[in-house]
């Protein structure tokens, strides 16, 4: 009967506990298996922007549908990919929050529930957790303590990091995430949806002195960010213009600079108040090109380290989900039957616990 512990001598042995790792948040069906032990087995991404780009944005009742369509496929998939069966698997870890709800309902309620049929310990993760650890899967991870940026489509945040579960949040968005700006320009300017990748495109054949956008809440102390100012900027230099290549091309540039601009006078800031020598940058627009050289260039001048995760796990995966399920999993925290999602949820609110490294 399903629900009761499992024996698992062989876990003692050539692997360590496995997690199968779930990611349903947003637009992105990500599944993944990690061993603590080896590392990670498999990751696996089914991305919904087809079914999105012709609305401009997220559809959250579509992208809740399309999970339920894809998500099931996708596990089954990823753990052939892992050459893992069911009975090898100790742990599930799905996002529990924050993102949207029908969304997140979606891997919660499969990743509980698999979990419950399999006999093995569910545990629900904060998304931004998940982005925060990226770079530990990484084969030169950082030594805590470190101040992590994080930047994504819904989130812009500073926190200073001294383990897993010890967030202090330095700063953030006080309206739009730097993703949203890069979305919202990206329409704007009808480029097309996800905005990050299109305006980065867009930026390389721009005059970078044909137009100067401002940089939000940098001449005045503090670690906050606010970027609907620039947006708004942005909205009137592209409603003053007639929109041929070359000037979509230079307002891309133009907001791109500024926005990676601004976040990286933040950071030079965050790491001299915190005495930091290592900086963390992760989420989806930690993917951006002109922001990782520039931050590359920033910490150089600060005698500190930048640590980035590949691209690939910059925007979200099943990967940072399974590996911090599995710190967690691994020190006995658990979720019960009646599972809960939640759209908004502070990094701050959750447990410490001690963070797993493999290397090789
Ligand atoms: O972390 P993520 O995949 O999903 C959320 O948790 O939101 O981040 C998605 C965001 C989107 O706003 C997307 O436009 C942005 O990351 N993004 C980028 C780039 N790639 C993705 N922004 C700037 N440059 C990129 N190369
Ligand atoms: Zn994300």
């Amino acid at each position: 009967m399903p629900g009761g512990p499992r024996a698992r001598s062989e876990l003692s042995y050539n692997r360590g506990m496995r997690v199968l790792g779930i990611e349903t948040s947003c637009d992105d069906t990500g599944a993944a298996v990690y061993d603590g032990g080896r590392g990670l087995l498999a990751h696996l991404l089914y991305s919904q922007i087809a079914i999105h780009e012709p609305y401009g944005g997220v559809v959250p009742e579509l992208a809740a549908r399309d999970h339920i369509r894809k998500l099931l496929p996708l596990v089954a998939a990823v753990l052939k990919e892992a050459q893992v069966d069911r009975d090898g698997i100790d742990g599930v870890a799905y996002t529990a929050g924050p993102g949207l709800v029908g969304a997140l309902l979606v891997g919660a309620a499969l990743g509980r529930s698999l979990a419950w049929s399999w006999r093995v310990p569910a545990v629900g993760v904060h998304h931004m957790e998940g982005h925060l650890l990226a770079p530990m899967l990484e084969p030169a991870p950082p030594a805590f303590p470190f101040v992590a940026l994080l930047v994504s489509g819904g989130h812009t945040i500073l926190v200073d990091v001294t383990g897993i579960g010890r967030y202090r949040i330095l700063g953030e968005s006080r309206d739009d995430a730097v993703g949203e700006a890069f979305d919202k320009t990206a329409q704007l300017l009808k480029l097309g949806y996800p905005g990050g990748p299109a305006i980065a495109a867009a930026a390389e054949s721009g005059d970078p002195h044909r137009f100067h956008f401002p940089r939000p809440m940098t001449d005045r102390p503090g670690l906050e960010f606010s970027f609907s100012g620039l947006k708004t900027f942005t909205r009137n230099t592209v409603e003053a213009h007639s929109l041929d290549d070359q000037t979509v091309a230079d307002i891309a540039c133009a907001f791109q600079t500024a926005a990676v601009d601004t976040l990286v006078i933040k950071c030079r800031r965050a790491l001299e108040q915190t005495g930091r020598g290592r900086l963390v940058v992760a989420g989806g627009v930690g993917a951006n090109r002109l922001l990782r050289g520039q931050l590359r260039a920033m910490v150089k001048t600060q005698g500190a380290e930048v640590f980035y995760p590949r691209p690939e796990l910059c925007t979200d995966n099943g990967a940072m989900i399974a590996y911090a399920g599995h710190c967690r999993l691994r020190t006995g925290e658990r979720e019960p039957l009646p599972f809960r999602v939640r759209a908004r949820w502070s990094l701050a609110e959750l447990n410490p616990v001690e963070p797993v490294i493999v290397r090789g």
